[in-house]
């Protein structure tokens, strides 16, 4: 009888594959969900999500990218060790655009077309680039280029890029800090809690069929030690300790298997990883005594230098200034009447008594102004609650309420994405 059957699972439950079915949505991944929806949904240009490895930036990914697969069209770029032309010309063929020539402002008119004609039936294209952080400086130079593709009032294109930290580092050199600005949305997957990794456990265990196999208590602890919460670690070690339960015929895993896989792993594969934890460890109380310091506004509102656990505005939207590159000639044509000549008509309601909102959608932006052609100022999350200070009827009937954030900030929210309380 195979271990599978023994246990009467259906399948492996920790292998290391980033499938989507196996998907935990703990706190950090469901945040950088929530970054990448608000990304596409709001038309953002650039999005950064980093994490150490294993963290599970791929399984994020193909998440995410499942979600949107009928409701977008979607190029994933794997090998991101590609010159520009190459990455071009890959992204291209993943979106299905035919191509009858190889001069370069013909091709980028191709794509511009395509992305008229998606953003004409509403359509998002997003480009997703994994390990992003072997982009070579002209790639990612122009991916910004590529991102000057939009009309006056939306970015035509969504360009996500997933990283190991140290892109970050990179982003801040002097060649590359264009495109940094350009990145307006930025999330950091980091490890699992302590108490997270029991929970992802028995998760995987349930998804994978769970049978007879029982977890004794106490677990927790030595998992999360060795592995830091790193998932993929932790699938490691669980595999070996549900192999070491198997071999006695066992079908509670104890500590004793766990203890048991942890000196067969160490020096092994897992030497390297061992070394980190430490590292990681001190990141992670780095990370917790930010959370616990923070004001508690911050729970509400991402600032413009967020918490590193939290998806990150970097600044409101993003202005195109280089006019030299080929992509110019594009958005030239694309150009329609700028947001600023677009007054908005209506009236402004005091607030007589103080009332207040409830965020009800995922995330919500907080504008300079009662209109969608306002700057961004700020952006809150579901369940925020915000006090009201005007309201503004526009002449269409639609009402944009004035509000105050926790910590202090005022600006404009649509009311189709808060109940009044
Ligand atoms: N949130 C999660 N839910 C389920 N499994 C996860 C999660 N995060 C990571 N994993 C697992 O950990 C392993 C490594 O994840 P992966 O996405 O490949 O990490 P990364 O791309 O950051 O190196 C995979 O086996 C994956 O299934
Ligand atoms: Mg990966």
């Amino acid at each position: 009888m195979d271990i599978l059957e023994f246990y009467g699972l259906k399948e492996d439950p920790f292998r290391l594959t980033p499938d989507p079915v196996y998907f935990f949505p703990s706190a950090s991944h469901s945040e950088a969900l929530l970054s990448l929806n608000y990304v596409v949904q709001q038309k953002e240009g650039f999005c950064l999500v980093t994490g150490e490895p294993g963290t599970g930036k791929t399984t994020v990914i193909n998440v995410f990218k499942e979600s949107w697969r009928d409701k977008a069209e979607t190029a994933l770029v794997l090998t991101p060790r590609l010159s520009p032309e190459e990455f071009l010309l890959s992204v291209l063929e993943d979106l299905n655009v035919k191509l009858t020539t190889t001069n370069k402002n013909d091709i980028l008119k191709a794509f511009r077309d395509f992305l008229v004609e998606k953003s004409q039936i509403g359509k998002p294209v997003i480009i997703i680039v994994d390990e992003a952080q072997n982009l070579p400086d002209e790639t990612l130079e122009e991916l910004r280029l590529l991102s000057n593709l939009e009309t006056y009032k939306d970015k035509l294109l969504q360009i996500i890029l997933i990283a190991q930290p140290e892109l970050e580092k990179r982003l801040n050199k002097d060649k590359l800090r264009q495109l940094s600005q350009r990145i307006t949305v930025r999330a950091r997957l980091t490890p699992l809690q302590s108490d997270e990794t029991l929970e992802y456990i028995n998760y995987r265990l349930i998804k994978a069929g769970k049978g007879f196999l029982r977890l004794d208590g106490g677990l927790s602890k030595p998992i999360y030690k060795f592995s830091a919460g790193i998932p993929r670690i932790i699938n490691i070690l669980a595999s070996r300790a549900i192999m070491s339960a198997y071999l006695e015929g066992s079908n509670i895993v104890t500590k004793k298997h766990v203890r048991y896989a942890i000196r067969h792993l160490k020096g092994g594969v897992m030497g390297v990883e061992i070394k980190r934890r430490s590292k990681l460890v001190y990141a992670l109380s780095v990370i917790i005594l930010s959370i616990i310091t923070g004001a508690a506004g911050y729970y509400y509102l991402v600032e413009q230098k967020g918490i590193p656990n939290l998806p990150k505005v970097e600044s409101p939207v993003q202005v195109p200034h280089d006019t030299k590159d080929t992509t110019q000639a594009i958005k030239s044509a694309t150009e329609g009447p700028s947001p600023a000549e677009t007054e908005q008509k209506g009236t402004i309601e005091k607030q007589e008594q103080r009332k207040t909102a409830t965020v009800i959608s995922n995330s919500a932006n907080l504008r300079s102004g009662p209109s969608l052609n306002s700057e961004r100022v700020a952006w809150t999350q579901k369940g925020a609650i915000l006090e009201i200070i005007d309201e503004f009827k526009e002449a269409t009937g639609k009402r944009w309420y004035k509000v105050k954030v926790p910590d202090g900030r005022e600006g404009w929210i649509a009311d189709k994405v808060v109940s009044k309380d």
